[in-house]
């Protein structure tokens, strides 16, 4: 494991290119989720100084906070509540480019603007999380930060053993 992380801002592809290796020697070698999560979300922040950062876990039938970066957070969100629930009822990626636009959302803080919540599958393609993240900028996420994500998420879980 690299000790420094390494930070390439020239554009958005260009660091998720450069964060995604690194996630992978990160998470090598390691099968335990939470510690894995705990460094993923680390290094996104850490690349795009977002406001939050961080995962939620299915428990039963909630979402449950998991490691996160960034201010306090509401710690369990029922299925198909928010858009963290509604990604996890709908097992897809959610792009919210205004959360007063979207009916329902759950504001652990006012200084959230946009956000993306992207689901985490096990091997066996069950639902076992899903990551947020939260922008102070309208209109933040879009289908490259989708794209990279997504694989970010199944490099994780690839990992486990879960
Ligand atoms: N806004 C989310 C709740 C989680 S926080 O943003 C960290 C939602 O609507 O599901």
């Amino acid at each position: 494991m690299s000790e420094n992380l390494q930070i390439n801002k020239t554009s958005k592809k260009d660091a998720y290119e450069t964060l995604l290796p690194q996630v992978q020697s990160l998470i090598a070698g390691e099968v335990n989720l939470i510690a894995n999560l705990a460094n993923a979300c680390s290094a996104i922040q850490m690349t795009f100084d977002h406001l939050w950062t961080g995962f939620y876990l299915v428990d039963k039938k909630q979402l449950v906070l998991g490691p996160f970066q960034g201010p306090i957070a509401c710690t369990r969100i029922p299925m198909g509540k928010g858009v963290c629930g509604t990604a996890w009822k709908e097992q897809n990626t959610v792009i919210v480019k205004n959360v007063n636009e979207f009916e329902g959302h759950i504001a652990c803080s006012s200084d959230s603007v946009s956000e993306i919540v992207v689901p985490l599958f096990d091997l066996e393609n069950n639902i076992i999380g899903v990551l947020d993240i939260d922008s102070t900028q309208e209109a933040m996420f879009d289908e490259t930060d989708q794209k990279y994500l997504e694989k970010l998420c199944l490099l994780i879980t690839k990992n486990l053993d879960c």
